[in-house]
Formats: C-alpha cells, sequence, structure tokens
C-alpha cells in the first residue's frame, strides 16, 4: 500500500543522499523541499588512526566498531594505505567487527571482511551495547569506535561501565555546504509557515541548521518554526539532537531506516498534522511537549462522547455497518515495540503501570505509532489483586509471581474488601489519556476475568495445567465460589469505576478459561460471569475473550458481552455462526503470522476479511497478544492491509 503526504510540504536537510530522500517524498506525494545542510570533510589529522595500526598490528585491539558507512569506507581506506591491503585484512579478520546499520556492513564486506553476524541489524548505539553486554564481550577488552563528527558521549560511557577500555578513531568532521543559499531559503520558508512536515535523518543536520540560522540571527524564528510543522526524526541519536534545541521529535520510527521514516510519516502525516496544529491553536507548546499534553479543544464531555460513539469501532460493537473493519490488537503497547523497550528499561513493569503519566504517555505511543482505531489503557490484569491483598511481583524470566498465593481457606478469609479507591493510579491514567486521546478514537479499559484472575492467586504465577485451581475448585466448591464472588464483585466495582473515568469501552481477559470443559465452565464459573456482565454499566460495550474457547463460545455468549473476541483456533464464519449473529465479534489472526512477511500478512487479511463478507459488527485483532520480537514493520503491514481492504 502507498501512503501518501497528499500534497503537504515535506522538507529535509539530508545532503548525501538529498536526491533519494527527494524522489521518496514525492513517491507518496508530498512536495519535496530539500536543502544539503552537511558536508563530511576526512580529518586531515591521522594520529589516531596511526596509533589503531599499531594496536592492531600488536594484538592490542579486540572490537572496532564502525557506525556511519561513510566512515567505515574512509577507515578501512586510512587502513589500507598505512597497512597494505592484504595485511589490513588479515588483522582485521582476527578481531571482532561491528556495523551499525547495513550501510557500514556492506561496506566492511565490500572490503572483504565479515562483521559480526547479528539479527536483527543493530542500527542504534544502544543496540550495539546490548548485543555486546549479552555476548559478554565486553569485561578487559579494548574496543575501537570509528567516530564521526562530535563524540557520542554516552556510548563511551556505557561500554567502560561494561569493563572495556576505548579508543576513539575520528575520521570525518561536518560542516556547512560552501554554497548555503538554499539552505537559507528552506529556513526562511520554514519560518514563513510554508512547511508542514521536516524529516531529519542526522544529528549533523539538526546541528548545522541551527549553527547557520544563529549565524542569520534567525535561530529564534526557526524554533518557533517547529511548533506547527511536524518533525520526524530517523533515530534516538537525532531525536536527542532535536531534543538539546528545544525540539520533540513527533515521530521516530521502530526501524531507523530513511525508507521507514518517509513511508511512516506519509501514513501518520495527516493525523499527526491535524495534532500538532490543534494543540498549538489551543496554546500547547508544542516544541517540548509529551502526548499527554495535546488538546483538541475545548469540547464539552458530551460532545466529546458523542464523537467518539461515532469511531467506526463503537459502530462495530453495535452492528452497525462501519466505513472500513476497525482494528487495534491486543498488547499493542508492549515489548514488541522498542519505544516501549526503552521506557521500560529504566523502571519496573509495577512502576509503569503505577505512574499514571507515563502510562498514559504508552497508552498514546501505541496510537500515534500504529494508527489503530481504538486505544486500550496501560495497565494489567492482576493489579486488582493487590487493593485484596494478595501481593504481585513480575519477574524477568517467568513473568508475574504472587507472593502469598491462596491456598488455605484462612488465606482466602483474610482477602480484604475491596475499594475502588486503592487503584486510584488507573483512573488517573485513564482520565490523563481520555483527555489527550483523540476524541475519534475510544479508549478500552479492561479487567481480568474472576476465572484467570483466580488462577494466578491460586497457583501464584502462569501455570501449565492449572492443577491447584481445579483441584480446590473440585474439592471445595462453596470455597471456590466465595472466591469468585469476591473477584466477580471487585471486578464490576473496578470496571463500573473504569467506565466512569473515562473508559468508553471495557475487556474481561478470561485468558486461561479454556483449560476447562464446558460442564465445568457451566457450574463453577458461568454464574459469576452472568452476573458480572448484568452488573456492568449498560452504556459501555463489554468485549468477552479468552482463548482456548472453541467448545466455550456459546456459553461465554450467554453470560454476556456485546462483542466476543475468538482466539486464532477457531474459523470466524463459523465460530460468528454458531453463537448467533446477535453480537459482535473481535478476531482473530495467528499472532504468529505476524512473524511470516507481509505478503503472507496481506493474504491472511484478505482470507478472513472474505470469511466475513462484509457482515456488521466485525473488530479486527490477533487472537492473543502481539508477541515479543515481532517484527513492527509487519504489524503496520497488518493494519494497513485491514483498512486497505476492508474499505466499503
Ligand atoms: O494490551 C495492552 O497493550 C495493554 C496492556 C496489557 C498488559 N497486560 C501489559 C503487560 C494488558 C491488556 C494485559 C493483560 C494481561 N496481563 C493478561 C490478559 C491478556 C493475555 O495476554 O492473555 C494476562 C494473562 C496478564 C498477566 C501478565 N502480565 C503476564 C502473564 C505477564 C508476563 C508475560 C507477558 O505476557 O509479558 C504480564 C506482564 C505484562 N503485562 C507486560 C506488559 C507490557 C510485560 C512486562 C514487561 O515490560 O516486562
Amino acid at each position: 500500500m502507498k501512503h501518501s503526504f497528499n500534497n503537504l510540504s515535506v522538507a529535509s536537510f539530508e545532503s548525501r543522499r538529498s536526491k533519494e530522500i527527494g524522489r521518496l517524498i514525492e513517491y507518496h506525494g508530498g512536495i519535496a523541499h530539500i536543502a544539503e545542510s552537511v558536508v563530511e570533510i576526512p580529518s586531515k589529522s591521522s594520529k589516531e588512526t596511526e596509533e589503531l595500526c599499531v594496536k592492531l598490528k600488536n594484538s592490542e585491539i579486540d572490537i572496532i566498531i564502525f557506525l556511519t558507512g561513510f566512515g567505515t569506507k574512509l577507515l578501512l581506506e586510512n587502513l589500507e594505505k598505512r597497512l597494505g591491503t592484504k595485511p589490513a585484512k588479515n588483522l582485521l579478520s582476527k578481531i571482532t567487527l561491528v556495523g551499525r546499520g547495513i550501510k557500514s556492513r556492506s561496506a566492511l564486506r565490500n572490503f572483504g571482511v565479515t562483521p559480526m553476524y547479528s539479527k536483527p541489524v543493530p542500527n542504534t548505539w544502544q543496540d550495539i551495547v546490548k548485543i555486546l553486554e549479552d555476548k559478554d564481550l565486553l569485561q578487559n577488552k579494548t574496543v575501537a569506535i570509528q567516530e564521526y563528527s562530535k563524540k557520542n558521549s554516552s556510548f563511551t560511557k556505557s561500554l567502560k561501565s561494561g569493563g572495556a577500555k576505548v579508543i576513539s578513531i575520528p575520521v570525518y568532521k561536518s560542516a556547512l555546504p560552501r554554497d548555503t543559499s538554499s539552505l537559507e531559503n528552506l529556513i526562511n520558508n520554514m519560518i514563513r509557515g510554508r512547511i508542514d512536515i521536516c524529516l531529519f535523518t542526522s544529528s549533523q543536520q539538526v546541528a548545522n541548521i541551527f549553527r547557520f540560522a544563529k549565524k542569520l540571527n534567525k535561530s529564534d524564528k526557526l524554533l518557533q518554526s517547529f511548533k506547527n510543522t511536524v518533525t520526524g526524526s530517523v533515530g534516538s541519536n537525532t531525536s536527542l539532537a532535536l531534543y538539546d534545541h528545544g525540539i520533540r521529535a513527533d515521530y521516530e520510527p521502530e526501524n531507523s531506516r530513511m525508507g521507514n521514516l518517509v513511508r511512516e510519516m506519509a501514513r501518520r502525516s495527516e493525523y499527526l498534522l491535524t495534532k500538532k496544529r490543534t494543540s498549538a491553536k489551543n496554546s500547547v507548546d508544542t516544541n517540548i511537549w509529551k502526548r499527554i499534553d495535546t488538546n483538541w479543544g475545548n469540547l464539552s464531555e458530551k460532545k466529546r462522547k458523542s464523537i467518539t460513539y461515532k469511531s467506526e469501532f463503537m459502530k462495530a460493537c453495535r452492528r452497525e455497518k462501519t466505513d472500513y473493519t476497525p482494528i487495534w490488537i491486543m498488547r499493542q503497547a508492549g515489548r514488541f515495540s522498542r519505544h516501549y523497550r526503552a521506557i521500560r528499561a529504566s523502571q519496573t513493569f509495577l512502576k509503569l503501570c503505577k505512574s499514571p503519566e507515563i502510562s498514559s504517555e504508552v497508552t498514546l505511543m501505541a496510537v500515534d505509532q500504529l494508527g489503530v482505531d481504538a486505544a486500550i489503557i496501560f495497565s494489567d490484569i492482576l493489579l486488582i489483586l493487590e487493593p485484596l491483598g494478595i501481593n504481585i511481583t513480575y519477574t524477568k524470566s517467568d513473568g508475574p509471581r504472587i507472593l502469598n498465593p491462596l491456598r488455605t481457606k484462612k488465606s482466602i478469609e483474610n482477602i480484604r474488601r475491596f475499594e475502588t479507591g486503592e487503584l486510584d493510579f488507573m483512573y488517573e491514567s485513564l482520565r490523563i489519556t481520555r483527555k489527550a486521546l483523540s476524541p475519534e478514537i475510544p479508549l478500552i479499559g479492561f479487567a481480568g476475568a474472576p476465572f484467570t484472575l483466580a488462577s494466578y492467586a491460586i497457583e501464584g504465577g502462569s501455570s501449565r495445567n492449572f492443577e491447584l485451581t481445579k483441584s480446590l475448585m473440585y474439592k471445595d466448591p462453596e470455597l471456590w465460589h466465595q472466591i469468585m464472588s469476591i473477584l466477580t464483585n471487585a471486578t464490576v466495582k473496578y470496571l463500573n469505576r473504569q467506565a466512569k473515568e473515562g473508559a468508553d469501552v471495557v475487556q474481561l481477559f478470561d485468558s486461561w478459561i479454556g483449560c476447562l470443559s464446558p460442564g465445568d465452565y457451566k457450574s463453577y464459573v458461568f454464574p459469576h460471569m452472568k452476573e458480572l456482565f448484568s452488573k456492568i454499566d449498560k452504556n459501555v460495550p463489554a468485549v468477552h475473550f479468552g482463548t482456548g474457547t472453541a467448545s466455550l463460545l456459546k456459553l461465554m455468549k450467554q453470560a454476556g458481552g456485546t462483542v466476543i473476541g475468538f482466539d486464532w483456533r477457531v474459523d470466524i464464519d463459523k465460530a460468528w455462526k454458531d453463537i448467533g449473529y446477535t453480537c459482535s465479534v473481535q478476531g482473530n489472526i495467528d499472532p504468529i503470522v505476524l512473524f511470516s512477511t507481509p505478503s503472507i500478512i496481506r493474504k491472511k487479511v484478505k482470507e478472513l476479511l472474505k470469511k466475513v463478507d462484509g457482515r456488521n459488527g466485525h473488530i479486527f485483532n490477533l487472537g492473543h497478544g502481539v508477541l515479543p520480537g515481532t517484527p513492527p514493520d509487519n504489524v503496520l503491514a497488518l493494519i494497513d492491509a485491514v483498512h486497505e481492504y476492508s474499505s466499503r
């Protein structure tokens, strides 16, 4: 699918590949404004390269890190000049060579040496640190870095703290081009408000345009112009440079490549521009801003709700005709995303959930990046256990752990009465998110269903066979129903409060219910689910989801839910027919399909939509959460395919 800027004016300061980016922008329907801002001047001083040669000969270097394609070529040429072709290749083949990005890796291969294997290819200095740390390659090693422009001290520091000795080899400097007339022209166009989108593909571009604007005495005006211009950044170094100049990048692709930046900006340009300009008009400083600062105008709550009510997602919940099939993705703000992992790196998962501003930012991030038709509040199903006196922790290797699992009658009698107030952070996050979220996008609140919650509380964590849960259920039905009642009551209160604080829809995750037979579901779970659905706010559609539920779907539908969620193990057409067309359905691509290729994904989407055959009331989703390690480009391909093929 070709995305379009729809004739927006798109600026770029790319230099070496200025023609390429200009062509890409035009291919995607943008009006390209290109001005070269950087020339790379090979460093005259050869002291460091000379030193590197000596150390290579003395076997004193363990690793060389190549950061740019151009720099890799220059450094290899220099080594070849000093050492001779054969000895240079020989010495390099004895040590570890790390190439950042595909350009530097192909430069190494062209020279006849092999970069260290790594999939995916590292694109940032953080990726490189992680790879070397994971392989335990830093302790007591000497690492040389091919530097460019300014030295990256955070990178050096990270390598040193892993136990390495670091030496820097500068190979080129960046300067302004000799002829600056087109650069001056573009800066003036920015200042005059003639540019809609500005794309940065390196940190030097940022430094150079501000250096030049200062010379022109226009740096303040240039900075102001970014308030109404959507800024795309190719990667974290470039975003950092923007931040240092007082600008927060509005978009960064998951893969730090020029092609991804242009394509994904074209994909999101209209939305990002509306969001930014509406916010600016409503007095938000959109230069150093966060997603939670977004202002969509001073809509009354009534007006906002009426807009959300008419969204494609809400229409699908009511089985009304939609313009296209709405899609969201379970776990859409999870570990598959580099942006999520970056935020998560500095705090524990629980801290993240309990910090409303951060969890809101993460929720909104997924909507900005993916272009899905609903947001889901960032939280976890197990948090409701804490106010009940059941303590949880999340371990790196085996997921959630319950510190005081329910095993005895006494521990069950000790469960505290649920007070909704104890989950205030969640409500605060809903309020912040609802305010900053486009009124056209519904916000999903959620809870774990009582059986799934009970299974965690009793087993003490994830389980394969649910021995403890089911044996308690069989041995002491009375106690079992007591636990289920407590969890049902708490869940009703929790979800109704979420609805009051901004959730437009709720989803019940009964993730592990598929371990029960229909008969056992009927006796041990059904009455509680029936009660639960009868007590939740009727104005808020509820999605009822579980996995492994092929034999339970009819009962689940009877228990309640506006929308029934299917996992990927059922045929959507047959399952829907089976349970009756009197409800909407959600699903159900196998999450593993996203590990294939965009063309296979498109084929699978087409097949699924064909089965649904345009019937009203289908919300597209995976059959379970998106898995860590899923290629982000494939997630975008899925969303685009659904929107494209279902467009009516
Ligand atoms: O969908 C979203 O993007 C919203 C956030 C969300 C999370 N968990 C975040 C999360 C939602 C809706 C959940 C629901 C949840 N949590 C379920 C039901 C859905 C499902 O997948 O079946 C379950 C069973 C849990 C319990 C849970 N939480 C487990 C088993 C784990 C560890 C393993 C895993 O899947 O990641 C968690 C932790 C968790 N919850 C993470 C996230 C992003 C990963 C935590 C991390 O960053 O380390």
